[in-house]
């Protein structure tokens, strides 16, 4: 994939993320590893307005090309330099996901589909000013062994190797929290033992579950610089 088309994917990625519902306004952000660095939404611009060279070229370093990058820059740096195994990291305010984030409430194993996110629950990282180094090591924290975790009072995050599969697990993290939100009217629902969680967790891996397997060669967007 040449650069010219992953700004492509990146922007259909960012209105899609809009038509789903799960994020508006000027709210959210997306990043993609890309050779040493990787390339990032700008700060403030609705993502009907973005077009391909509005996306931000950074390194690792926090120097930048072009627009003011994303006010959250820093934890996506920080997820793809910690995560080797992680191109892609997504940001938004999904309705839901939020809901539960401002009572600072993880989703427990209330339902199988939980263990998407590579664990028993789906944490929250503790509040920390949005932007802020000290919220990228909130989130960072709460990301241990996880592909994605609510942010206290603020929102969601999702992470993966390609922007469909990331794009995905972010409307599920938004379906659970719904249902997790619609049940607890009812009562703390019942959870999943650990033993039946680590059985839904190695299904899942084995049968890479969720979108399927990624067609040959699509797990491959990250460029060479230069
Ligand atoms: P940016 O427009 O700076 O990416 O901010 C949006 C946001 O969601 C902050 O958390």
């Amino acid at each position: 994939m040449t650069e010219q088309d992953l700004r492509e994917r990146m922007v259909e990625t960012c209105l899609k993320m809009n038509s789903t519902g799960i994020n508006q306004g000027t709210a959210g952000n997306l990043s993609v590893r890309l050779g040493d660095g990787f390339l990032i939404t700008p700060s403030s611009l609705p993502y009907e307005k973005m077009i391909l060279d509005d996306l931000v070229e950074m390194d690792f370093e926090g120097t930048y090309v072009g627009r003011r990058p994303s006010s959250e820059w820093r934890f996506h740096r920080d997820i793809l330099k910690a995560r080797p195994d992680i191109d892609v990291v997504l940001h938004c305010h999904s309705i839901y996901a939020t809901t539960l984030a401002c009572h600072h409430r993880q989703i427990p194993a209330f339902h199988y589909m939980v263990g998407v996110a590579g664990g028993t629950t789906i944490p929250c990282a503790e509040y920390a000013t949005f932007g802020t180094q000290e919220l990228s090591e909130a989130v960072l924290a709460a990301l241990k062994g996880r592909t994605a975790c609510l942010l206290a009072q603020h929102g969601q995050i999702a992470i993966g190797k390609t922007l469909d599969k990331t794009l995905w697990l972010a409307t599920e993290v938004e379906t659970l929290s719904r249902l997790y939100v619609q049940a607890l009217p009812l009562g703390e629902p019942p959870v999943l033992s650990n033993e039946e969680m680590s059985r839904v967790i190695d299904q899942m891996q084995r049968m890479d579950y969720g979108l399927g397997p990624e067609p040959e060669g699509s797990n491959d967007i990250a460029l060479p610089r230069g």
